[in-house]
C-alpha cells in the first residue's frame, strides 16, 4: 500500500511571517499522530524560514516550491538546495504549470532539478499536466513528460518521487476536472509508469492530484485506487478547510484499504 500524501502550496498568497504562522499553529496539533499520512507544505518562498522553526517538532513536511537546477554558483536571485537543507526542509516542489509557463522551465532544467533533488535526499513533487490543446494527445504528453524529466535516472531514488497530475486548464478554476477525467489520467500515468519503469517504480511512486481541489470536490477524487492523495491551493487557504480534506482523503483510504483486506 503506497502511504496517502496532502499537500499545499500557498504559492505566493500567504507572504509575512504573521500570516503563515497563524495558519501553521491551526494545523500542527490537529496533524500530530497522524502516521498514516504524509502532510507536507511549500509556503510562500520568503516565510520558508519562519515555517521550518514552527515545524521542527512536528511531523509535518515542508518544503521549497522552487529549487535552481545546481547547488551553488552564479545564478542570480536563484534559490539553492542547499538552503532547503539548511532549514532542515524535505520536498520541494518542481515544474508547476506556472512556472513552466511564465518562468519559462524547460524539460531539461526540471530533469536537473530533479536529478539535484533525488541526489541530496529531498522528496521532489513533480508537476505533470496538459493543457487543453494537448488533452486529446493525453497519453502521448504525459509519457513525453515523464519520459524527459525521469529517464536514465536509477530506479532505487525514482521511487521517491511524489507525481502531483495537475491539469493546467484546471488550476485556479472554480472547480476541479471530473472524477472521471482525474481517475482515467491517474491510471494512464501508472500505465505508462509500468511501461517504461517497471513494476517497482509503477506500484511504488505516489500520483497526487491538484488543481482547483477543495473540500466539496477532494471525497470523489480520491475515491480510486491510483489517487494517492491531493495537492490544495487556494481553497485550503482557510485552515479549517485544508483539515477538513486531510479528514475527508484519510477517512476515505482508511475505508477502501479495508474492503481489500
Ligand atoms: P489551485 O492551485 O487549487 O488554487 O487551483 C493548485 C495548484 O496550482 O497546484
Amino acid at each position: 500500500m503506497r502511504k496517502t500524501a496532502i499537500g499545499i502550496s500557498f504559492k505566493m498568497y500567504k507572504n509575512k511571517q504573521a500570516e503563515i504562522s497563524a495558519y501553521l499553529k491551526e494545523i500542527i496539533p490537529y496533524c500530530e499522530n497522524k502516521s498514516e499520512i504524509d502532510v507536507f507544505v511549500f509556503p510562500s518562498m520568503g516565510t520558508l524560514e519562519t515555517v521550518s522553526k514552527l515545524l521542527e517538532k512536528s511531523s509535518i513536511h515542508y518544503g521549497a516550491q522552487i529549487i535552481a537546477p545546481i547547488a551553488n554558483g552564479a545564478l542570480t536571485g536563484e534559490f539553492s538546495i542547499d538552503s532547503l537543507l539548511d532549514l532542515n526542509g524535505d520536498y520541494v516542489e518542481l515544474a508547476h504549470a506556472e512556472r513552466r509557463k511564465i518562468f519559462k522551465e524547460t524539460e531539461e532544467m526540471v530533469r536537473q532539478k530533479l536529478i539535484l533533488a533525488l541526489e541530496k535526499r529531498v522528496t521532489p513533487v513533480l508537476c505533470i499536466g496538459e493543457n487543453t490543446e494537448e488533452k486529446i494527445n493525453l497519453r502521448s504528453h504525459l509519457q513525453k513528460q515523464l519520459v524527459s524529466a525521469m529517464k536514465d535516472i536509477p530506479l532505487s531514488s525514482l521511487k521517491k518521487v511524489i507525481l502531483a497530475y495537475e491539469p493546467i486548464w484546471a488550476i485556479g478554476k472554480a472547480k476541479a476536472a471530473s472524477s472521471e477525467h482525474i481517475h482515467e489520467a491517474h491510471q494512464i500515468i501508472r500505465e505508462e509508469l509500468l511501461s517504461i519503469f517497471g513494476v517497482k517504480v509503477a506500484e511504488e511512486i505516489r500520483i497526487i492530484y491538484g488543481g482547483s481541489v477543495s473540500r466539496d470536490n477532494v471525497a470523489e477524487i480520491v475515491n480510486d485506487d491510483n489517487v494517492d492523495g491531493v495537492f490544495v491551493g487556494r481553497f485550503g487557504h482557510d485552515p479549517k478547510n485544508f483539515k477538513e480534506i486531510i479528514d475527508t482523503v484519510t477517512k476515505i483510504k482508511i475505508a477502501r484499504e479495508k474492503n481489500v483486506r
